[in-house]
């Protein structure tokens, strides 16, 4: 059942196990799990409940919202915000043990001037080692930092670095940023608790060159997805009904604008997908699957429906398979000229979520409705 639309994704949860499993042998380090955008849509409760029961050491996500979503369903694990957090919802933080991060000292310095004590909020210090996104740029900044830490008490628990290029086979980017990292940890005075540098592609390929860090801030890879080939497996899949079949005669256009015409006597199928779920509106072209033949999509994607030409034969009792074993999110991501992460992120949550766990069905998630 899927809750009243013939439209779902299988979240695969062994293969998640499976995953974190290469990730651990590959990297040998902590696993901090990063669930952001409801785990790359794949449903950070669920994600995060599973990622529980594997022992992860951390949770990350990128808003004290989404922190805040985790802990309202019960989320034990420590949970670190990674992106930035507005100074003064720090007694959020605080309230619901949720660790944060000092991207700057500016920052600092307006989060300690807003509020009485940060005594009891756990923080990680973020170095930007040449990404020149969030993080502190300059050791000279970063000793400021430690020493307001140190005058104002606080628990600093961990320093991480972000990469930026981790994807290159030529690691030349990488090795500047490590070579920085490095600085930075000599320069300082400090025991952290947790050093953390690598994301997916770095934890599956960087090996001993990450030997300063002892936890890996991994995603994707997670989820079934890397440059480095390891023998993971993608975790979701998806899938929907058809509405309605049609047969066209030579001429007949579909959907908005036009933008196909039948050029023989065709049958198209109407499945109750569209844009509004996460698909691309520039997938007409693309193909999916039925009982393994392409079905390729004919004309504009719409907001809640999209047409695919049909093989001679198909019934309303058919399945089609959208990302799956014929056709994996990095298939169409490269077909839409982008990466397998905006696929998934995409994925609505109005789309119907069904877990699967040794195998076997566990549970059916509709947002709108659990
Ligand atoms: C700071 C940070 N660390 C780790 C990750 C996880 O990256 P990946 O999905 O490539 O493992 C992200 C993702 O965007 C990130 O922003």
């Amino acid at each position: 059942m899927t809750k009243f639309r013939n439209t779902w994704v299988e979240i695969n949860l062994d293969r998640l196990a499976h995953n974190i499993g290469v990730i651990r042998k590959t990297s040998e380090k902590s696993v901090f799990a990063v669930i952001k955008a409801n785990a790359y849509g794949h449903g950070d409760i669920e994600v995060a409940r599973f990622l529980e029961s594997l022992q992860v050491s951390y949770l990350c996500v990128s808003s004290l919202d989404e922190a805040i979503h985790l802990r309202n369903h019960h989320t034990t694990t420590p949970i670190i915000v990674l992106g930035y957090t507005e100074p003064e919802y720090l007694n959020e933080a605080i309230d619901r043990n949720v660790t944060c991060v000092v991207p700057s000292k500016e920052w600092l310095v307006k989060s300690l001037s807003l509020n009485d004590s940060l005594a009891n909020l756990t923080l990680h210090i973020k170095v930007d080692t040449g990404m020149n996104r969030a993080g502190i740029k300059t050791i000279e900044e970063f000793k400021e930092v430690l020493q307001l830490c140190k005058l104002n008490k606080l628990n600093i628990e961990g320093l991480y670095t972000h990469l930026s290029s981790s994807n290159f086979t030529d690691g030349a980017i990488t090795s500047q940023q490590i070579t920085s990292f490095q600085e930075f940890i000599d320069s300082a005075d400090v025991n952290f608790k947790w050093v953390h540098t690598s994301n997916s592609d770095a934890s599956l390929s960087l090996g001993e060159l990450d030997k300063h860090s002892n936890a890996v801030r991994c995603g994707i890879a997670m989820y079934g997805y890397s440059t480095f080939d390891s023998g993971l497996q993608p975790v979701l899949s998806m899938y929907c009904g058809i509405n309605q079949i049609k047969n066209l005669k030579p001429g007949d256009q579909v959907s908005y604008s036009a933008t196909y015409e039948a050029t023989n006597d065709e049958t198209i199928a109407i499945l109750p997908i569209g844009y509004a779920d996460g698909l691309d509106r520039k997938l007409q072209g693309f193909n999916f699957y039925i009982k393994e033949v392409p079905c390729e999509v004919v004309g504009r994607v719409c907001m809640d429906l999209m047409m695919i030409r049909v093989p001679v034969g198909t019934t309303l009792d058919d399945v089609v398979e959208i990302i799956g074993k014929n056709s994996d999110a990095v298939v169409m991501a490269e077909y839409l000229q982008t990466i397998s992460y905006e696929i998934l992120t995409s994925v609505s949550p109005r789309i119907t979520k069904r877990y699967f766990i040794n195998g076997a069905h566990h549970k059916t998630i509709n947002e709108r409705f659990d």
